[in-house]
């Protein structure tokens, strides 16, 4: 049985008769940029993530951008992030003319190492950090790199393109997040019709500075108050991600579910050979990706006989940031050995909402036979 590696239409048909009827409306009324429905849209979202304050943006890494603005990143500042992410985490770095400090993982949750990061800053006093939340859960030192950055000034954006839903300790991911970021990139847990993002924060001031960023700097309609980008969403998006966050709580819960099918299935299978990994304890995860291992095989072998079987099976992340050519400039902390190898061994199966049992099953087998 073939598997798609992701399957948009069977979330997006529980909702497309209530999307046609909304973007009719939009249309008559000429909704196109901004407008009542992205403005219903954010404070839906600002409910759903448990934040005082956050807005919409144009996508995931313009997020990234205008957050690090917030913090005043600027040609010449430096700013840690984990070595291996998807690159938009160093692009926007990189597009403010700022350093980038490649930081090395932790290997037990796969995140950017806390004790390599308190290591990193001692040698290279970074002003800011990117810490993505990545695959569907976060570091299990979340409280101590927000401790840590509090006490040496380092200003902490939290990239969350992958943690839409995630709980730490029962609570919204970013509810306590300085400044955070969300994607809604059409794969994401939470996806729009086309690219979209949001910015959360904590105050009133950073949300009035990144509302007036996304804004061309606007301070009235022909003032500005700094220079700044175009990346407003628009009206049909924001109809269309209002009936999307409205099925936040099951979307999370269906692939949770699916996550673990994977988890205990695998086990079964495995002989202890396969690895899967998943949140540290106090983190919910919101079921983004099926992350595994398998010992004494390289990641690219399998996926190419998991995909000669028709099993849409990916590899998040191939390669880590240290070796892309335009990351030249950036800084290295130590030997980045532990992103590097991870690279070389990871395999995603299909995990998507709504994907049935049998197609679980029917990636499983394919696993089983890939390994041989
Ligand atoms: C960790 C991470 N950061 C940033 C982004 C960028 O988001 P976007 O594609 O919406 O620009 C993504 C996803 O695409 C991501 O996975």
């Amino acid at each position: 049985m073939p598997v798609p590696f992701i399957d948009l239409s069977r979330l997006v048909k529980e909702i497309s008769a209530d999307v046609l009827t909304d973007w009719k409306g939009c249309l008559e009324r000429c909704e196109f940029v901004g407008g009542p429905s992205v403005t219903a849209m954010e404070k839906k979202l600002r409910e759903v993530l448990g934040v005082p304050h956050g807005l919409s943006c144009a996508n995931g890494t313009d997020a990234l951008i205008v957050a690090l603005q917030l913090a005043g990143v600027k040609p010449g500042s430096k700013v840690a992030l984990p070595n291996l992410t998807f690159w938009a985490t160093y692009e926007a770095v990189a597009q403010l003319g700022a350093t980038a400090v490649l930081i090395d993982i932790d290997e037990t949750d796969l995140q950017m190492s806390f004790d390599e990061f308190t290591k990193a800053h001692a040698a290279h006093k970074f002003e800011a950090a990117l810490l993505p939340h990545l695959y569907g859960w976060t570091s299990a030192h979340l409280a101590d790199f927000r401790a840590f950055c509090k006490e040496h000034h380092v200003f902490l954006v939290e990239d969350g393109a992958q943690c839409f839903g995630v709980e730490v300790k029962g609570e919204p991911i970013l509810k306590q997040a300085a400044v955070g970021t969300v994607s809604f990139y059409p794969a994401k847990v939470i996806g729009g019709a086309m690219d979209g993002g949001a910015i959360t924060m904590q105050t009133e001031a950073h949300e009035k500075l990144a509302r007036s960023l996304c804004n061309h700097g606007r301070s009235d309609h022909y003032s500005y108050a700094h220079v700044g980008w175009n990346s407003r969403m628009g009206g049909m998006q924001g109809a269309f991600l209002g009936r999307m966050l409205d099925k936040t709580a099951a979307v999370v819960a269906n692939r949770r579910k699916a996550a673990e099918m994977y988890r205990e299935k695998l086990a079964k299978v495995s002989g202890g050979k396969i690895k899967v990994w998943g949140p540290p304890a106090g983190v919910s995860e919101n079921g983004y990706l099926n992350v595994l291992t398998v010992e004494g095989k390289k990641g690219q072998e399998l996926v190419d006989k998991l995909k000669a079987a028709g099993i849409g099976a990916a590899r998040t992340y191939p390669e880590t940031m240290d070796i892309q050519p335009p990351a030249k400039p950036a800084i290295r902390f130590g030997d980045l050995a532990k992103s590097k190898a991870f690279c070389d061994r990871v395999v995603n199966l299909p995990l998507f909402y709504g994907i049935r049992e049998e197609e679980i099953d029917a990636s499983v087998a394919a696993l089983v036979t890939a390994i041989g």
